[in-house]
């Protein structure tokens, strides 16, 4: 039965984001996720994804193909900030791909976890940030790639109910390149601290 669910789930998910995900239905790679899940990364990610602990990222809800993206990141050892390396290098190091596509369909599978409620005023101008970007040193809204509700777009990851020391963090590895990508380099390069930690509160009060 629990089967039949997951392939259905699995097989919507195909068709919703265009993935290709080839070892997605392989039962013994799921079997591998679960376990791994259950024993090795919800130690700190959270039972199903869904953290406590604002050093560790949600993965509930998760866009899939974004999961597989950062797995490999953390495997090719390029996603090179501190938490980065001391974290994940090591527990993705040996992953094969087939793993790697089975976790992030567990996880993008899991149902997000709530917002949680923030300083109303550190809030409300990171939803003017989010919605509009800070256009007098040309940084774009978040919401054209992040999705009017950050629920994410495409392949651009999902940030609602996401940390908010978490995203602060990974906005500050963005600017300075330790996390080196280049579009959101040129996202973070205007943002003053200030206006990362609205945008960072804003974003986990979001359901
Ligand atoms: C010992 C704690 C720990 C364990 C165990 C762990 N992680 Fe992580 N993980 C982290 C930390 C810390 C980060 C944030 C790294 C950073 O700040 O760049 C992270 C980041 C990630 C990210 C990036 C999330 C994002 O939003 O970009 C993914 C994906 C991930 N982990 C998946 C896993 C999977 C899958 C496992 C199990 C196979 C796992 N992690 C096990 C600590 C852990
Ligand atoms: C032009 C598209 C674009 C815009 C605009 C954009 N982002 Fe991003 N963002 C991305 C992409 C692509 C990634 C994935 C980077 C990667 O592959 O590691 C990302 C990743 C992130 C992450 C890391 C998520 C995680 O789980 O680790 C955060 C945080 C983030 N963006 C915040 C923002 C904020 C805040 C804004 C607005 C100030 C913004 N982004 C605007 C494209 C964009």
């Amino acid at each position: 039965m629990m089967n039949k669910y997951l392939t259905l789930a699995t097989l919507l998910l195909t068709l919703m984001t265009g993935a290709s995900l080839a070892d997605e239905t392989d039962p013994v790679a799921h079997a591998t996720a679960v376990r791994l899940a259950v024993g090795i990364c919800g130690t700190c990610h959270g039972p199903r994804g869904i953290s406590q602990q604002p050093k560790y990222p949600r993965l509930a809800g998760q866009n899939a193909n974004y999961l597989v993206a950062q797995l490999k990141a953390f495997r090719g050892q390029t996603r090179g900030d501190p938490d980065a390396i001391g974290y994940m290098w090591g527990v993705a190091g040996n992953l094969e791909d087939s793993t790697m596509d089975a976790l992030a369909q567990y996880y993008s599978g899991q149902t997000a976890g709530s917002g949680r409620g923030g300083d109303s005023a550190l809030t409300a101008r990171g939803k003017i940030i989010y919605e509009q970007g800070v256009a007098a040193v040309g940084v774009p809204a978040c919401a054209a790639c992040h999705g009017p509700d950050a629920h994410g777009i495409g392949d651009f990851p999902r940030l609602a109910g996401q940390h908010a020391q978490y995203v602060l963090k990974q906005l500050n590895s963005f600017q300075s390149n330790m996390r080196n990508v280049a579009v959101m380099h040129g996202v973070a390069q205007g943002l003053k601290t200030e206006e990362m930690s609205a945008v960072a509160e804003f974003l986990e009060s979001q359901p």
